[in-house]
């Protein structure tokens, strides 16, 4: 018989969303739908698992993620299915399958779930992280682009996280923009190709912007000296460019304009953008986003320009002081019952305060007194209802005042209506 293992860990790079923090990270998704959904963007839910091949046409196989991070796997017909790396290219392979492209323009999209990248570990880095991802298709002004992103930064202000915006255009693909520009880095890269670390130089030809999301200290160090795209763009990506900055000086978003964020994807054209926390150490990115004008043609759909961003709540998380201290207040009464005729009646007495629309909450262990009015501290209730032979006799109940330790007996059938008037 093989070896039976006594006890089991989540595997690498996974963990337990336990309380508080899953209170937490479910009022991000909350802060989340009210701020997007008010702004009109509506929820979708896609696959966790995709057809490889949409990641690797619509994130490119160059980049890490696609390269070093996926999770894939053969399903027992054969078919190559991947855990989603990202959100982005899912969500356009489901709007072209549900032909949303063909109905009212744009199409507003807003998702959170899990993710999956095999990566290494670190705080701030797991292999399965939550995102909350936004989406508009269908239109390429620059309104769009400013949208997007003063919602992401009202968001990102809205819990408590205090980032600098990174912007860029990193042009579209072509001749006179994009394209004229890498032939200008590749000949960087070549006139310094032997300063570059080892395992770089094979993406010189590969696919030489991703040069800039090298960790490698010797690129690093060659890519500070490497030209710039914003020198190169054409003169639509830079009007383009140059009304997205005018519209978020128009809504007051302040911006730092940064030429050498490329993002690690390959489908991005146009604004690129990235909102970094010094709290959060390495890991700096708390959202990143940019147009996509060309994905939905890679996955075999008609030219749909888009633009989105999606956060890491995890990170979100670790970078926001406000929400670190925020737990929800969720039980308004704790009903504390002395004396087993009492214990009994506690039951019917906490249905009564629930089914009025009163959080309630009582001892489920047959515990002494002392232990229950702990119990009440632990569930944070601003009253509790202590009940004993006495006041069950009289038709009463003890009212106290978790707060204050102000308490006062009144009649049973007051119960509903006190904490109510008290607690508005
Ligand atoms: P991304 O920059 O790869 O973009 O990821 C967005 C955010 O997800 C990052 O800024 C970070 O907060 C979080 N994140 C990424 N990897 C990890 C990880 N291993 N552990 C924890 N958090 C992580 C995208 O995914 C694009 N789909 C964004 C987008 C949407 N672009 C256009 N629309």
């Amino acid at each position: 018989m093989s070896d039976q293992p006594t006890s089991f860990s989540a595997p690498k790079g996974t963990r337990d969303i336990l309380p508080p923090e899953s209170w937490r990270r479910l009022r991000v998704v909350d802060v989340a739908r009210e701020i997007f959904g008010r702004a009109g963007y509506a929820p979708v839910e896609t696959p966790v698992f995709e057809h490889t091949e949409i990641f690797e046409r619509g994130v490119g196989e160059a980049t890490e993620v696609v390269s070093k991070q996926m999770y894939t796997f053969t399903d027992s017909a054969g078919r190559s299915l991947t855990l989603r790396p990202e959100a982005t290219a899912g969500l356009v392979r489901a709007v072209l399958e549900n032909r949303l492209d063909k109905g009212p323009l744009p199409i507003k999209l807003m998702y959170w779930g899990p993710m999956f990248r095999q990566e290494r570990p670190q705080k701030g880095r797991y292999r399965e992280f939550a995102q909350i991802d936004i989406e508009v298709m269908g239109s390429d002004l620059p309104a769009v682009d400013a949208e997007v992103i003063e919602l992401g930064a009202r968001f990102l202000a809205a819990c408590g996280v205090d980032c600098t915006l990174l912007l860029n255009s990193i042009g579209h693909l072509d001749d006179s923009c994009r394209l004229g520009y890498l032939a200008a880095l590749v000949a960087y890269l070549r006139a310094h190709e032997g300063e570059l670390a080892v395992e770089d130089r094979a993406r010189i030809d590969a696919n030489p912007l991703r040069t800039f999301d090298s960790k490698e200290a010797p690129t690093i160090e060659v890519m500070r000296g490497a030209p710039a795209i914003t020198d190169h763009l054409c003169t639509s990506c830079a009007e383009h460019f140059a009304s997205v900055r005018a519209l978020l000086d128009d809504v007051g978003v302040d911006y730092v304009i940064e030429p050498k964020l490329v993002r690690g994807l390959d489908y991005y054209t146009r604004t690129a953008f990235e909102f970094v926390s010094d709290a959060l150490g390495a890991q700096s990115t708390v959202l990143g986003g940019g147009r996509y004008d060309g994905l939905a043609e890679v996955l075999g759909g008609s030219h749909l320009p888009a633009i989105g961003f999606a956060l890491g709540v995890d990170r979100l998380l670790l970078a926001s002081k406000e929400l670190e201290e925020w737990s929800p207040r969720l039980v308004d009464v704790y009903v504390v019952a002395v004396g087993s005729r009492a214990a009994r009646a506690s039951l019917a007495l906490v249905t009564e305060l629930r089914r009025a629309g009163i959080g309630a909450d009582f001892d489920l262990m047959g515990r002494g007194m002392k232990a229950q009015m702990r119990g009440a501290d632990r569930s944070r209730a601003r009253w509790a209802a202590i009940v004993g032979d006495d006041e069950l006799q009289a038709g009463e109940v003890t009212l106290r005042d978790m707060g204050s330790g102000d308490q006062e007996r009144i009649a049973g059938d007051q119960l509903l209506d006190r904490v109510r008037t008290k607690e508005s």
